[in-house]
């Protein structure tokens, strides 16, 4: 991918990883939650933030599906379930991106049908301005303005992924 810039260098997305997972340590404090990671791209995030994190977890994975080259279809659809059983425990998602809100929305509502205690989110990168939802994000690390991010978990058509850092492509 040669048209692909830097965004965010390994050392600062670990960085801001390590202050993220201390507040989230802090909101936590003496319980046991239930983490659950977003399939496929959260997948690199979700294993550097838990591992940084005190708070004992269990580890579950949710997938969905929406996306189609660089534009969200909107339409989200369920295509693997949690296996934990969640009701009256706290949830924390781990997430990519909150792009449109459309996803996370899907998500966390998916999620509360189970009757957690509470469902808080954590995002790796904000597109604040592109948001359609009504959602937030209650622990991001970046926020950004309408790039198209690939690297660190980010695909574009299904690679890219394992490119260790955060890096846009130029338009
Ligand atoms: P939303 O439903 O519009 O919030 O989009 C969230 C999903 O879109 C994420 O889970 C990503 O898979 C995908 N996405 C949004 N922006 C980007 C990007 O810049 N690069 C790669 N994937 C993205
Ligand atoms: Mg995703």
């Amino acid at each position: 991918m040669d048209n692909l810039k830097v965004l965010f260098t390994q050392d600062e997305i670990d960085k801001r990883e390590t202050q993220i997972a201390k507040a989230l340590d802090e909101e936590y404090k003496g319980k046991e939650i239930v983490a659950v990671c977003i399939l496929n791209g959260a997948v690199f995030f979700a294993v550097d933030i838990m591992k940084k994190m005190e708070t004992v977890l269990v580890f579950d994975t949710l997938q969905v599906s929406s996306y189609v080259g660089t534009e969200s279809t909107g339409n989200v659809v369920l295509k693997k379930d949690i296996e934990a059983d969640v009701k009256g425990k706290d949830v924390l998602v781990l997430e990519d991106i909150i792009d449109t809100g459309k996803t996370l929305k899907f998500v966390k509502d998916h999620l509360m049908a189970k009757g957690p205690n509470s469902v808080k989110i954590c995002t790796l990168v904000d597109k604040k301005y592109r948001r359609e939802e009504k959602i937030e994000s209650d622990y991001n690390c970046f926020t950004i303005e309408n790039k198209f991010v690939v690297g660190y978990g980010f695909d574009i058509d299904g690679v890219g992924r394992n490119i260790p850092y955060i890096g846009y492509i130029e338009e």
